[in-house]
């Protein structure tokens, strides 16, 4: 470190910025928290973090405890506080196109930047197209007041929801989009205690720091996609693609990480990523080198498709009127988010064909209750059981694996049962009386 350290706002207190802000607040930076929510700014004041996040909880009280936390709704005391501004703020699907809308993350910036009367770094965490740094650069520079050292960095964050607070505090990598000295030498001073440690950093211009996150994402959508078009192949020829992807997996090489085949990929970003590069490559004329994502996503989609086909085959045929079980709604296990969740999705989907569906998650039932009021949710796994015709896993979370395929037997209305997830020991349902149906495996 040159100096002392430098003092950090975060701007956006969603999953991203709060995570950031609190972990930096532990390493011991001094960390303002800027959101234009001020319900969630007075929550996360008082402690209270407005999402689902195993360990992030303590941190927050850990960070408040030290003094060394604050948030904020005020601009102008963001402005004056940080030397190194992060903007952590969401960039949604636009709706009706494949585009990100950048709303959020152009008024971040120009209501800092018109603000600033110092040396300072603007520094960029959200998702968004190629180029946008550089753009945003020019209007930085148009709003800025005259005189003002303002500049911009890209530095994007991939850390995973349900392990938020390990990735941010112990990342794989670091990437620093800059382009000067000045703003590699802040980045360095703002990650000073997390590079101390050890952890890689991958110095570029903006535009592949940009291009490093969705690049990223879009491996990982890709590989899940692989795994799970394989398992259309294993239907098609009764296959069983758990002992492929295992066989696969000892390769290292390939790797057994993402390579777990089921109901395939959701979330806040996933999805969302994949899409918004298609339609950025396009507009870069180089549509053609990322076209395969389009592939990507059908594969990812039918997934869900094909086990709402599953659950019609045990219950009969018909789905109308057929008492199903849902367990889970969040797109993954450990996470309250619903955004773009496969389990919500099946379980609409299945709500359109006619089932009486009861959905339990637990962790998730809220935010999919304001998502799809029309469901039915129960506040217990005992409870989304009772008398079901068929039950389907659609998220993998422990309680569902660890539960007693007896015991549940003996709740249901009938022993039938679409393991989703490849989440639960298919042997000891069968053992127990159990009718079980898995994604890509032979009956
Ligand atoms: C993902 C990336 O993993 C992070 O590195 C990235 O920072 C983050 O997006 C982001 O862009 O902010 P996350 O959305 O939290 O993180 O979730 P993942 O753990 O990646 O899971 C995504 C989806 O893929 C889940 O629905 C999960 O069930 C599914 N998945 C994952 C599979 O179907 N199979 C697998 O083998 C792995």
């Amino acid at each position: 470190l040159t100096g002392p350290l430098p003092r950090l706002t975060v701007i956006g207190t969603g999953y991203l910025g709060a995570t950031h802000a609190i972990c930096m607040a532990v390493l011991g930076y001094e960390v303002l928290g800027v959101d234009v929510d001020p319900d969630k700014i007075a929550r996360l004041a008082a402690g209270d973090v407005p999402f689902f996040e195993p360990g992030l909880p303590e941190k927050l009280r850990e960070a408040l405890d030290y003094g060394r936390l604050r948030f904020t709704t005020d601009f102008d005391e963001a402005a004056a506080f940080g030397d190194v501004h992060f903007i952590c703020v969401g960039t949604p699907q636009l709706a009706g196109s494949h585009a990100a809308d950048l709303r959020y993350v152009e008024s971040a910036f120009t209501e800092l930047a018109k603000r600033i009367d110092r040396r300072a770094l603007l520094v960029g965490k959200s998702t968004v197209p190629i180029g946008t740094a550089a753009r945003l650069t020019t209007i930085v520079q148009e709003v800025s007041p005259a005189g003002t050292d303002l500049e911009l960095a890209w530095n994007p964050e991939f850390l995973r929801e349900g392990f938020a607070v390990e990735d941010t505090l112990r990342p794989d990598r670091l990437v620093f989009g800059v382009a000067s000295d000045y703003a590699e030498r802040a980045l360095r001073d703002a990650f000073a205690p997390i590079i101390a440690e050890g952890t890689p950093v991958v110095v570029a211009d903006t535009a592949t720091a940009e291009l490093v996150k969705v690049a990223a994402n879009s491996f990982l959508a890709t590989k899940i996609s692989y795994i799970n078009a394989m398992a259309e192949v294993c239907e098609a020829t009764g296959a069983d693609v758990n002992l492929l992807a295992k066989a696969l997996s000892f390769d290292d090489r390939i790797g057994a990480r993402f390579l777990k085949p089921g109901l395939g990929f959701g979330g806040g970003c996933l999805p969302k990523d994949i899409r918004a590069f298609r339609h950025r490559a396009e507009e870069l004329g180089v549509g053609a080198a990322v076209r395969f994502l389009d592939e990507v996503d059908q594969i990812n989609l039918r997934r869900r498709a094909r086990t709402v086909d599953l659950v019609r085959e045990l219950a009969g045929g018909s789905l109308l009127g057929v008492r199903v079980a849902a367990l889970g709604a969040a797109f993954k296990p450990n996470s309250d988010d619903v955004r773009d969740a496969p389990a919500l999705d099946v379980a609409r989907m299945l709500y359109l064909e006619g089932a009486l569906v009861s959905v339990y998650d637990p962790e998730a039932n809220d935010n999919a209750h304001r998502l799809y009021p029309d469901l039915e949710y129960a506040d217990t796994l005992g409870k989304c059981v009772r008398g079901a015709e068929v039950t389907v896993l659609l998220t993998e979370w422990e309680q569902f694996r660890r539960a007693d395929p007896t015991l549940l037997g003996e709740i249901v209305a009938e022993k039938k049962i679409v393991d989703g997830r490849h989440a639960l020991d298919a042997t000891a349902y069968r053992r127990a009386g159990w009718e079980y149906r898995a994604l890509g495996r032979p009956v």
